[in-house]
């Protein structure tokens, strides 16, 4: 992965996950490590957002065998949906989900590529238990440990493989 200073705007530092999913060992072995860090939970679906959370979504719900559930920017999804808003590292937005997708009582593992601020993730958890689901945990394949995201999770157990202790590690 690349750092990417002042991306997209100055004094955030972007982690550019690309050279990883271009490189399929590596594409590989993340996706067996998110599958072994998370199979102690108990889960029914996948729930990650777009669009970089699609990447690592997808593969872990192929390699665990579950079903995902897409969470979108708005207006993307054709049928009745639920949404919750979040502050991301930059910016303000909205995440959708159908409503049907998330039963009572379902356990949702809440994926996503990168946790900052935990603004979106804190909205998919807030998506999973608006539709009366339970959040089974959360997980990352990079946490910025420096922004102290995983304090909005609580009290959800929260997975990260990789972590950053400071903006230019
Ligand atoms: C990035 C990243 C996470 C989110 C983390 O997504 O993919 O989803 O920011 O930030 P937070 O913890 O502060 O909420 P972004 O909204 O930039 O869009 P993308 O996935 O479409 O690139
Ligand atoms: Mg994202």
């Amino acid at each position: 992965m690349r750092t990417v200073p002042d991306f997209p705007k100055p004094g955030i530092s972007y982690k550019d996950i690309t050279p990883l999913i271009e490189d399929g060992d590596a594409l590989h072995a993340a996706t067996d490590a998110l599958h072994g860090a998370t199979k102690h939970l108990e889960y029914d679906r996948i729930l990650s957002a777009e669009a970089r959370g699609f990447v690592f979504g997808t593969a872990l719900a192929y390699r665990a065998r579950k079903g995902l559930i897409l969470a979108r920017k708005p207006n993307k999804l054709p049928r009745e949906t639920i949404s919750a808003s979040y502050d991301l590292e930059y910016g303000t937005d909205i995440l959708e989900a159908h409503a049907d997708s998330v039963s009572e009582g379902a356990r949702v593992l809440v994926a996503d590529d990168l946790l900052a601020t935990g603004g979106t993730a804190r909205a998919m958890c807030d998506l999973v238990e608006s539709a009366g689901g339970t959040v089974a945990g959360v997980a990352f394949l990079i946490e910025l440990g420096y922004l102290d995201g995983r304090s909005r999770l609580k009290p959800y157990e929260v997975v990260s493989l990789i972590t950053y202790a400071t903006p230019n590690d």
